[in-house]
């Protein structure tokens, strides 16, 4: 079966379309298109994401987005002229409209669309409802209603933090525009799998008992670590996402530390390192950057040199990485783990990725540990087409456009 899978809970309006066969247990997925429009460029500007400016951006680039996807899988297909001409009833136009009352820049692109182009050969419908910014939400969601109203196929309501748990399955090595066509089969894996979700919005450590159900085991109480990232590269004076800024500074004087062997002084707090617990805690660290920072300039009368910049980044990368890596090996070695896979923004980050699997090695050579493809860490539309195909292959069934299942919850868990 063919899957329509769209992502628009933060600042990416993703769309892709995933072919599936198989069963619950030994699903088989191919990629046969997969888009993300990125907003990085306007939320840059305001150094950070505005959820009625990301609505707005999501609801004007969404349908073209549609229609590339689409006929990226040879799905788009247009119906005669005359056909064409002769267009929808009143009443399926009135029953669009009201669907997208709030979406009217949607409705004014998706009725030429709809016009002109046929149902494509799609089977359901994924797509997320939570969590994230509600206003952007309900475009994904009212575009999937209407698609689903019209091509009376069901919907699979996607958790976004599932999409990350399951993002690291796209293994390849491959550049992300020749995705097109990856195929993939889930491997047996011996569950319990840890994972660790770091993003934006959310810093998880879960216990995954099988593919669909989650507990997790502790969580961010206030700034997530994405969010953390994105803050003090602001005291940097580095815009918007500042995670993979903040990361290339710190990789600068890693590389000198390491070839001059200097040794590592930390001047910043490690929050929570030894609260015993699966909590996390980033806000009392950007404080504390944004303390040193103000003493560093005298009380912000002089702007900090590009050395000190480096040094902050690198500082504040490794005390945060460090938080992460410590609790994931307690929870490791606390449940007995065999396989810890790793998702969200944050999972792109290479000094992440070198001390986890370092140090999890050291650990245990034999215990497996996956990322995702630094292009699939970040908010992408594959991974909520993974989600919703295997609730689909193990539930069968998706729920209708009208269903009060598809509603927008910003704060979702999992
Ligand atoms: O998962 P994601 O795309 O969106 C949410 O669901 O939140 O994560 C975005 C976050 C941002 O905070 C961004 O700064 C961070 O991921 N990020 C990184 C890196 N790449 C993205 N943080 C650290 N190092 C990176 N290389
Ligand atoms: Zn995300």
């Amino acid at each position: 079966m063919k899957l329509l899978a769209i992502e628009t809970s933060c600042d990416e309006t993703a769309l892709a379309i995933l072919t599936m066969r198989g069963t619950a247990t030994a699903p088989h997925f191919s990629v046969l298109s997969h888009h993300v429009a990125s907003q990085i460029s306007l939320h840059e500007q305001y150094g950070g994401v505005f959820p009625a400016m990301a609505k707005r951006e999501h609801a004007k680039n969404i349908v073209p987005l549609l229609e590339k996807t689409l006929s990226d899988a040879n799905l788009l297909f247009p119906f005669s002229l005359k056909k064409q001409r002769e267009g929808f009833s009143h009443t399926t136009i009135l029953k669009v409209e009201k669907l997208l009352v709030r979406e009217k820049e949607m409705f004014e692109q998706l009725i030429p669309y709809l016009r002109t182009y046929k149902k494509p050969d799609v089977d359901a419908i994924a797509v997320t409802v939570g969590p994230g910014l509600e206003p952007a939400l309900w475009v994904g969601i009212n575009l999937a209603r209407v698609l689903s109203y019209l091509w009376d196929i069901p919907i699979v309501p996607v958790n976004h933090m599932e999409g990350h748990i399951l993002s690291f399955l796209v293994s390849t090595n491959k550049d992300i525009q020749e995705l097109s066509y990856e195929k993939f089969d889930v491997p047996f894996f011996q569950f319990p799998i840890l994972s660790l979700l770091v993003s934006g919005g959310h810093t998880e450590i879960v216990l995954v008992k099988k593919w669909g159900a989650y507990t997790v085991l502790g969580s961010n109480v206030d700034d997530a670590v994405g969010e953390a990232f994105d803050k003090v590269a602001r005291m940097l004076g580095l815009s918007y996402p500042g995670g993979p800024k903040i990361s290339a500074l710190a990789e600068e004087v890693r590389k000198k530390m390491l070839k001059n062997k200097l040794e590592i002084r930390s001047f910043l707090p490690r929050p929570m390192l030894y609260s015993g617990d699966f909590k996390f805690s980033y806000s009392g660290l950007k404080t504390a950057v944004l303390y040193y920072i103000r003493d560093l300039t005298n009380q912000n009368k002089r702007s900090l040199t590009p050395d000190e910049k480096k040094s902050i980044a690198f500082e504040f990368e490794n005390a945060a990485i460090e938080v992460l890596v410590s609790k994931t090996l307690r929870a490791i070695k606390k449940y007995n783990i065999r396989v810890l896979v790793v998702g969200g923004g944050v999972a792109a980050n290479s000094h992440l990725r070198k001390e986890l699997t370092d140090q999890v090695s050291a650990f245990d050579a034999s215990i497996q540990v996956h990322f995702p493809i630094p292009e699939l860490s970040t908010d992408n539309a594959i991974m909520i087409g993974i989600a919703g195909g295997l609730h689909f292959l193990r539930t069968k069934k998706g729920v209708k456009y009208s269903s009060k299942k598809l509603l927008a919850n910003g704060n979702m868990s999992l």
